[in-house]
């Protein structure tokens, strides 16, 4: 990689990375259910959205599904992290399915701020990406979507032009992945369009978005290349990915380091690294091995806030007696 140019590249590790709370928590709970109640453990969606994670589960006796139509009768189904909407659980009480709900705290905290926004009269407008399974989930608060009271906009120009019945009634809301500057252009067209606005009590992009999109913008503004470690389908990760380019730096979403080309690092004297919240830090160091084996480097990872969250584990439920024990 041009050693010559490049006698010892700088390899900036930006902190904090790789697992939340909330991710954490999700892999531990489909690990206790296997402990628990042996394999196979069925897991409605990607547990979390991490190629490496789901196929390590997969190998423990995990199967991810879908939908709850795929899990058989009388066996325990884990809730993906990011939420589902109120008829997931409606469909698994009816079946009588075990149910272990993986949902990240912070993915419940605005199902419930939609659910008292909506209580209270108000029109719902939320701000995220569609086609992800937490807006799905979040969607699916609607308690008629015939007649919708919950809007999804992803642009300042959507925000602009929603029609709802009660201009001053309604509530904004965010998916927690978000990029925070994005989201803040779609707040500031709906606080213009709709002035008494409702907000979130606090922030709905979650404290690990927020940390790890900080974090990885003071790298990326001294960074040539910058590598995201993540899945594609990671929205934590697509967003890291934007803010570093945003930051004024090229940058990659890999899923491990058999992914990274030799031609995005030509040239390129400061190399940052970062993982998504569902990404594990062991991919973190291989990426950094595979880097040092294309050619000195050296080291860096400047002190970055600390996390001290950390969420418990829900009871396991037990299974109907006529079933397996
Ligand atoms: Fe939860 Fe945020 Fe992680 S919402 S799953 S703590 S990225």
């Amino acid at each position: 990689w041009g050693a010559a140019a490049h006698p010892q590249r700088r390899v900036v590790l930006a902190s904090p990375r790789s697992f939340c709370a909330g991710v954490e928590r999700a892999i531990d709970i489909v690990a206790e259910a296997l402990e628990r109640y042996g394999p196979p453990v069925y897991v409605r969606r990607q547990i979390v959205h991490n190629t490496f994670v789901v196929a390590d589960l997969e190998r423990r006796g995990a199967v991810f599904v879908e939908e709850l139509s795929e899990v058989p009768d009388g066996v325990p189904v884990v809730l993906s992290a990011h939420g589902v909407a109120p008829s997931v659980r409606l469909e698994a009480d009816a079946r009588g399915l075990a149910v272990v709900d993986a949902t990240c705290p912070l993915v419940a905290k605005v199902h419930t701020e939609a659910r008292r926004a909506l209580r209270d009269g108000n029109t719902v407008v939320f701000i995220g990406h569609p086609h992800h399974d937490e807006s799905e989930g979040l969607m699916g608060e609607d308690p008629d979507p015939a007649s919708p009271r919950i809007h999804l906009v992803e642009t300042p120009e959507q925000a602009k032009a929603l029609e709802v019945p009660d201009r001053e009634r309604v509530a904004y809301l965010m998916q927690t992945t978000l990029a925070e500057d994005e989201a803040a252009q779609v707040v500031d067209a709906l606080r213009t369009a709709f002035p008494g606005i409702g907000e979130p009590p606090s922030s709905d992009i979650c404290y690990a978005t927020t940390n790890r999109q900080r974090a990885i913008r003071d790298v990326a503004a001294e960074a040539d290349v910058v590598l995201v470690i993540g899945s594609p389908n990671s929205s934590n990760s697509l967003r890291l990915v934007e803010v570093a380019e945003r930051a004024g730096a090229a940058a990659y979403l890999v899923d491990g380091p058999e992914q990274i080309d030799p031609d995005w690092l030509a040239g390129a004297g400061v190399i940052g690294i970062t993982a998504g919240a569902s990404a594990p830090a062991q991919l973190v160091e291989a990426v950094v091995d595979a880097l040092a084996a294309l050619g000195p480097i050296r080291r860096e990872e400047p002190a970055g806030i600390e996390e001290t969250y950390r969420f418990s584990l829900p009871p396991m439920p037990a299974l109907p007696s006529t079933k397996r024990i």
